[in-house]
């Protein structure tokens, strides 16, 4: 090649790998740059992040919505999470691996995969994300991103409350509160997928969904009180916290255990009935949801979506988890795969 024609190309090339790293160092997110109501989520340009060594880079295609996301917006978790302005929210995500960063070695470029990304760092409302390799796990084979991306934190959370914390075993007799619910729908299939006699309660809409999901006596709580149907509990899951959890008492069996998601239980009131009390707080955990990956391609567990909504309508997502009254999950859109390709 004369040097004449290989200085043409280099010139050419040039060009477009400017441009393209211009590009690389932006993407849309979600972000919020102070604490508030639903008018603080900001549709806009932000840093592209990189991924450090042992973390993945992920171009995201869904962000599952939890009220954590709430939460934080309002500012409830300020004085536990160390988070910084703009923040970007959102801690379900399933998407493709798009870069690693030395030292990673289970994940590759192109890798199917979804996460509970660290809660203290940015969240997947967001183009990319940046996830530590142990966050990771490759999706479910059989769910598309959109209902993957609905999984991780809510099953996530009902696998360590009834298994880790728990110590859930077949025959045993569960009492899963909000049983319609993010958490509550995983937690009723995991409870009989592990063998057990389960108890849920929703409200009379969600009663039908109950039993869709394989609930063994599903209560409508605007029409009876929970305690006068489950009796003998060995395990009661509180997703609900107040006067819910103050009645759970009462329902446990002695050795029994009460794990709520929400609100510290009475060590006290423990002690006096002899049983365990628990909070959980739920942990990234890949190898978890390697597992429940395995269970939902085995048939045994499914996402249920209440809605789906693009990612720049973010602000209905919050306000629709907010009433407390949404059946299995919100999803937000964020890459479709199938436009792109169009
Ligand atoms: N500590 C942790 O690590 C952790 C992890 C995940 C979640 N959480 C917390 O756990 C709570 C539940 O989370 P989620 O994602 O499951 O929330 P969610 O999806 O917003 O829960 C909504 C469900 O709650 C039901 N519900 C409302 N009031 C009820 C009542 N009095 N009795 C029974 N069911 C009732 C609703 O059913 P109806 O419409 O039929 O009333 C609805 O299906 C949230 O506060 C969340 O922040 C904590």
């Amino acid at each position: 090649m004369s040097r004449t024609i290989e200085a043409i190309i280099k010139h050419t090339d040039a060009i477009p790998e400017k441009h393209s790293s211009a590009k690389y160092q932006t993407m849309k997110a979600i972000r919020i740059h102070n604490y508030g109501g639903p008018e603080v989520l900001q549709y806009e340009d932000a840093p592209r992040p990189k991924p450090q060594a042992g973390e993945v880079l992920i171009r995201v295609h869904a962000a599952g919505v939890n009220p954590i996301d709430w939460k934080v917006r309002e500012g409830h978790m300020k004085d536990f999470w160390p988070h910084k302005f703009p923040l970007i929210l959102g801690w379900d995500v399933s998407g493709t691996v798009e870069e690693v960063g030395p030292g990673v070695s289970r994940f590759k470029i192109g890798d199917e995969v979804y996460s509970i990304p660290d809660p203290t760092r940015n969240g997947a409302y967001a183009d990319y994300i940046v996830v530590r390799e142990s966050e990771l796990a490759l999706k479910p084979n059989s769910l598309h991103h959109i209902r993957a991306a609905a999984v991780p934190l809510a099953a996530l959370t009902a696998w360590q409350s009834l298994f880790d914390t728990a110590q859930l075993q077949p025959g045993q007799r569960v009492l899963i509160h909000a049983g319609g619910g993010g958490v509550g729908h995983f937690a009723v299939q995991l409870a009989k997928w592990k063998g057990a006699y389960v108890f849920a309660t929703a409200s009379t809409k969600n009663q039908d969904l109950l039993r869709e999901l394989g609930v063994d006596q599903a209560i409508d709580y605007t029409q009876q009180r929970f305690e006068d149907v489950a009796r003998n509990i060995d395990i009661v899951l509180d997703t609900i916290g107040g006067e819910t959890q103050e009645r759970s008492w009462s329902v446990l069996k002695k050795g029994g255990g009460l794990v709520s998601l929400v609100q510290p239980p009475s060590e006290e009131k423990a002690e006096e009935l002899g049983v365990r009390a628990a909070l959980l707080g739920v942990q990234p955990n890949g190898a978890q949801l390697a597992e429940i990956a395995k269970i939902i391609d085995s048939d045994k567990l499914a996402p249920i979506i209440d809605r789906i909504l693009p990612l720049s309508e973010a602000r209905r997502a919050h306000e629709l988890s907010q009433s407390g009254h949404t059946h299995g999950k919100i999803v937000l859109r964020v890459f479709d795969q199938t436009e792109r390709k169009s």
